[in-house]
């Protein structure tokens, strides 16, 4: 099938890539002029696990192309995907002027009928106003539209194999005819009859993808609940772990128990820095002023919210309690990303110790393997490292704040004699207290003695 995309960010691009490697003919767009050319040149803007080898085998094989001009994007694809941002208003509340701006442009650039649907994250009853502002839009033209949400459940770092393997594809819409055009959009998907990218071309055994057909709202309503759902999973879990400091018992032997229990899961509990990233905080804070909206006090997202932000205050807690004072003292942070195998730095929690050490007046030495470059623009004054034993040199404190392989593996013998002072503070529970203190650490990490 033809299909545009509108928007080449992380969820655009993805979309586009791994729909134009399921077979169809897809066309991107973006209002980003350099991200186009840059696209156009073979460049990948974002680092996505597999994102740059299925768009060079799309691209060669001629299933997807860029253009910055939206028009152009919009009149090529039976189906337009919109794939803009949503970011949150200083109130929490989503700031849809994106999506508005993408229905006016299509209204006024369409020749022929389209199926508009909405992947980006919105809150409940946006696909009702997209359907009104398309069909006010459109009334010189007269060109019908059909609205449908099809809300992404991607995840940064493991987006493609997400999209090739998911365990639901939810479609939202107002008629048959939208349901059906969907199927066959996700057909590859669905039956695995695609050459699948990330497994060297088969898809291991396992269970098939469930299509899922609802209402707009629902689909909608499917994502905010879905997401504000693990938010709520962390921040329980991150309680636990603060009960388990103040009664002396094991966080991880807790969850892990916990998890076993099928009705429970043991996904999303790991206790630690708490959450981040361009889409928990955002679609709590968005659900939470929806249901607001709508009369309905959603306390327990309100408690998820604060129990994360919480979470900066504790690490500092240990900080304060290990380092004594922290003006002076140079300290090296492990991880930028919001979670490893990203370079996705927005919302992340590790940004945040950042810049609450400058305030304290630490000199701060930092490693990331991939977020150091936006980083950069954002503090400056730190010094970056591609080695995390350099950031770790004369070091009075190591803090690990981004999960990564690379942290985990560390030979911290090595590491020890670098240091000025043997002291980890671990936000993300990386390693066996009794190990780090065997090697001759001081080491604090979440809900473990
Ligand atoms: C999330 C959803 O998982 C995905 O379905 C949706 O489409 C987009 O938002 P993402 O933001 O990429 O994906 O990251 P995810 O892997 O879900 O992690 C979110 C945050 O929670 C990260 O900061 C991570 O470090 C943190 N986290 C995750 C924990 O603190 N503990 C956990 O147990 C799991």
């Amino acid at each position: 099938m033809r299909l545009s995309v509108i928007g080449c960010g992380y969820v655009g691009l993805v979309t586009g890539a791994c729909l134009a490697e399921a077979g169809h003919e897809v066309v991107c767009t973006d209002i980003d002029r350099e991200r186009i050319a840059k696209l156009n040149a073979g460049g990948v803007p974002i680092y996505e696990h597999h994102l740059d080898q299925i768009l060079a085998s799309a691209h060669q094989a001629g299933k997807i192309s860029y253009t910055a001009d939206a028009g152009e994007a919009i009149r090529a694809g039976d189906a337009i995907f919109i794939c803009v941002g949503t970011p949150p208003k200083d109130s929490g509340e989503a700031d849809l002027s994106a999506i508005d701006n993408v229905a006016r442009q299509i209204a006024a650039e369409a020749k022929s009928a389209k199926l508009v649907v909405e992947k980006s994250t919105v809150p409940a009853r946006t696909g009702l106003e997209l359907s009104r502002a398309l069909a006010a839009y459109s009334k010189k033209s007269n060109v019908k539209f059909r609205v449908a949400s099809n809300p992404e459940f991607l995840r940064e770092g493991t987006a493609v194999a997400d999209f090739f393997h998911p365990d639901r594809i939810v479609v939202g819409v107002e008629d048959p005819s939208s349901a059906a055009e969907l199927r066959e959009i996700y057909r590859p998907i669905l039956e695995r009859s695609f050459r699948c990218p990330v497994h060297n071309g088969t898809c291991p055994p396992g269970r098939k993808a469930e299509f899922l057909v609802t209402t707009i709202n629902s689909a909608e309503l499917i994502k905010h609940a879905s997401n504000s759902f693990l938010a709520l999973k962390i921040s329980y879990a991150n309680v636990i772990a603060d009960l388990c400091e103040k009664i002396g018992a094991n966080v991880e032997e807790v969850t892990h128990a916990m998890g076993l229990d099928a009705r429970i899961g043991g996904q999303f509990l790991k206790a630690g820095l708490g959450y981040g990233g361009f889409c928990f905080p955002k679609d709590v804070q968005a659900f939470i002023h929806l249901s607001a909206s709508v009369g309905v006090d959603f306390d327990i997202l309100k408690a998820t919210e604060r129990v994360n932000k919480q979470r900066i205050d504790r690490f500092f807690e240990k900080i304060r309690q290990a380092l004594w004072v922290v003006k002076g003292k140079r300290v090296a942070v492990l991880g930028l990303a919001f979670k490893a195998n990203t370079d996705d730095i927005r919302f992340a929690p590790a940004l945040e110790v950042v810049k609450r050490l400058l305030e304290e007046g630490a000199v701060v030495h930092a490693t990331d393997p991939e977020g150091m470059p936006r980083s950069k623009a954002l503090f400056p004054q730190v010094h970056y490292h591609d080695d995390a034993y350099r950031a770790l040199q004369d070091a009075d404190a190591a803090l690990v704040c981004t999960e990564w392989d690379v942290f985990r593996k560390l030979d911290w013998d090595r590491a020890g004699k670098l240091m000025a002072r043997k002291l980890v503070i671990d936000g993300r529970n990386l390693y066996m207290p009794q190990g780090m203190r065997e090697k001759g650490f001081e080491y604090y990490s979440f809900g473990r003695d």
